[in-house]
């Protein structure tokens, strides 16, 4: 899969919702009952971060529940993007992008978001194909001005930013042309996910899905 159709890839994925939970799953056995809840309130795309032992199995549990569309983050290296993909990832985000990553996805047909927050780091994808980018982390590194400001000389790089957004600032992002959307955390909170407080996530998952997007 070049570049050029991970992105094409890319771009459906961040167009079902304005909000991409990405999700810390500690226990498999939470992930189906979670997964349904932030389907059900309207948020079909799922990143579920490969920081846990429990992240594969989790994301071989949301493959199989309808409506979702499950997507593996924190990939970091070669391994990661095949360990993804046999576990049944749709796509793939990474905190930034090597060549040897970019190579695994292109190899294993997975589509993925690549990282990136300076011009020359935006540039440099898009010279390989890349026109849709996570810009990470994305509240530290100058936020929805500085992805405002990228927009004027790099307009055909659209861009997902995660890391420290919430229901707070995320209108300034998304009211940007140059966003699709945005990942965040805040829609699936730890103690929630851990009780099994579906009914929380649900709402919290449609306030999200509810937001306008430019
Ligand atoms: C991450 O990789 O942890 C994401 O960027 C989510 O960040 P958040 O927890 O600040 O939403």
């Amino acid at each position: 899969m070049t570049p050029a159709q991970q992105s094409v890839k890319a771009a459906e994925i961040c167009a079902l919702a304005p909000i991409v939970p990405v999700l810390v799953i500690d226990d498999a056995s939470r992930a189906e009952g979670l997964a349904r809840a932030l389907v059900a309130g309207g948020l079909p795309a799922l990143e579920v971060t490969l920081r846990t032992p429990a992240a594969l199995e989790a994301i071989r549990i949301m493959a199989g529940v309808e409506g979702g569309v499950v997507g593996a983050g924190t990939l970091l290296t070669p391994a990661d993007v095949k360990a993804a993909k046999k576990a049944g990832a749709h796509f793939g985000v990474s905190p930034g992008a090597t060549d040897s990553l970019l190579k695994a996805c292109e190899d294993e047909e997975l589509a993925l978001l690549p990282g990136a927050v300076t011009a020359t780091e935006v540039m440099g994808l898009l010279e390989k194909g890349y026109t849709v980018q996570k810009f990470f982390p994305a509240e530290t590194s100058g936020g929805a001005a500085a992805i405002k400001a990228l927009g004027g000389p790099i307009p055909q790089v659209r861009f997902c930013p995660t890391g420290g957004i919430s229901m707070k600032n995320v209108g300034d992002y998304l009211k940007l042309k140059n966003i699709l959307c945005c990942g965040g955390s805040w829609v699936a909170p730890a103690d929630a996910v851990a009780s099994g407080d579906w009914q929380t996530i649900e709402a919290l998952a449609r306030d999200a899905a509810a937001l306008p997007r430019a």
